[in-house]
């Protein structure tokens, strides 16, 4: 790994619609109000300001574009760590650059935000020399200053000590499953503990008073999303089935109808799919969030 710097990386408040909004943008419109994030900001007679961290990763660039795209619902902002990758994601003046473990760089993205969506995490990179012909196992490594520790507890403390400070009405986090296992695989990788360190995180996030939202997902997968039946679980149990994987895009949109629904606050949940083509591809957010009633 290169410097610290340079580590990582393999890793509604809406005042009455106008009667010629068409249907889509009325219902979005009807769902935020109901939200106690869409109340919040009524009082300002406008959107609510919502930063996704981690918009230059694989899934912090999805949550980023729908915020885009549902401009009439959210003025979304982007939080990434260089210009090359706000470049990528075709940012504008909403894309801070900053680094999650310096509470400073933060401060300006921060500055002003309804809801935080985090989706930074610390990612091993893979040592050089690997070759699965030879049917070797690949070895893991974490740049100094680029470890869990740093990233996923240093950093996701700081986010929300941040957006706490200025009084952010919900956090949403992505966790992943398995962090009921002190022994779980991933946290072997690069001896970095990567589970524990969300963890610890995620607890903060409870313990803290602010509407939270923690979203533990399964096996991330480059798929559309919207094409199946979204399952919610707690404790890992999840992990034991054959269905303990989910696309990207469905954990983006999960992070984002969180927003919506009262039904998600104050709740942690372990996220999978079934299959495309099994189960009925899921719509109705406020009725999945109901199914969970676990607060950690
Ligand atoms: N991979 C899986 O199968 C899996 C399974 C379950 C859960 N998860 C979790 O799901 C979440 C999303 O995963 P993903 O694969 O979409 O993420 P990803 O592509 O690895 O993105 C992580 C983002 O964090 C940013 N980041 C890292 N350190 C930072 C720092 N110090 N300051 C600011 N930003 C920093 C990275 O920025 P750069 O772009 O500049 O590097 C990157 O954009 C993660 O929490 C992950 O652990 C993953």
């Amino acid at each position: 790994m290169a410097t610290a710097a340079a580590c990582l990386r393999v890793a509604s408040p809406f005042t009455g619609p106008p009667l010629s909004a068409p249907f889509h943008v009325r219902a979005a419109r009807r769902g935020a109000r109901r939200a106690g994030l869409s109340v919040s900001a009524a009082a300002g007679g406008s959107s609510p300001t919502v930063l996704v961290t981690g918009a230059g990763g694989r899934t912090g660039q999805i949550v980023y574009k729908k915020l885009k795209e549902r401009a009439e619902q959210f003025v979304g902002r982007g939080l990434v760590r260089t210009e090359e990758s706000k470049g990528k994601i075709g940012g504008g003046h909403d894309v801070f650059i900053g680094d999650i473990r310096d509470p400073e760089s933060i401060a300006s993205a921060i500055e002003g935000i309804n809801a935080l969506i985090i989706l930074t995490s610390a990612v091993p990179k893979m040592k050089p020399g690997f070759d699965p012909s030879k049917g070797q196992r690949p070895e893991f490594y974490f740049e100094e200053g680029c470890f869990p520790e740093q990233v996923d507890w240093i950093g996701q403390k700081n986010q929300i000590d941040a957006a706490k400070s200025i009084g952010v009405k919900q956090i949403v986090l992505v966790g992943s499953m398995g962090g009921t296992d002190i022994n779980h695989p991933l946290n072997k990788l690069g001896n970095g503990n990567i589970l524990v360190w969300k963890r610890k995180a995620e607890q903060y996030l409870a313990d803290s008073g602010v509407p939270y939202t923690i979203i533990r997902a399964g096996g991330l997968q480059d798929k559309d999303g919207g094409l199946r039946e979204l399952i919610v679980g707690k404790d890992d149990e999840i992990l034991k089935t054959e269905t303990k994987t989910i696309a990207r895009a469905d954990v983006a949109e999960v992070c984002i109808q969180a927003l919506l629904f009262e039904e998600a606050k104050f709740k942690a949940f372990d996220l999978a799919s079934k299959p495309e083509g099994e189960g009925t591809p899921t719509k109705d957010f406020r009725a999945l969030f109901s199914q969970v009633s676990s607060r950690f």
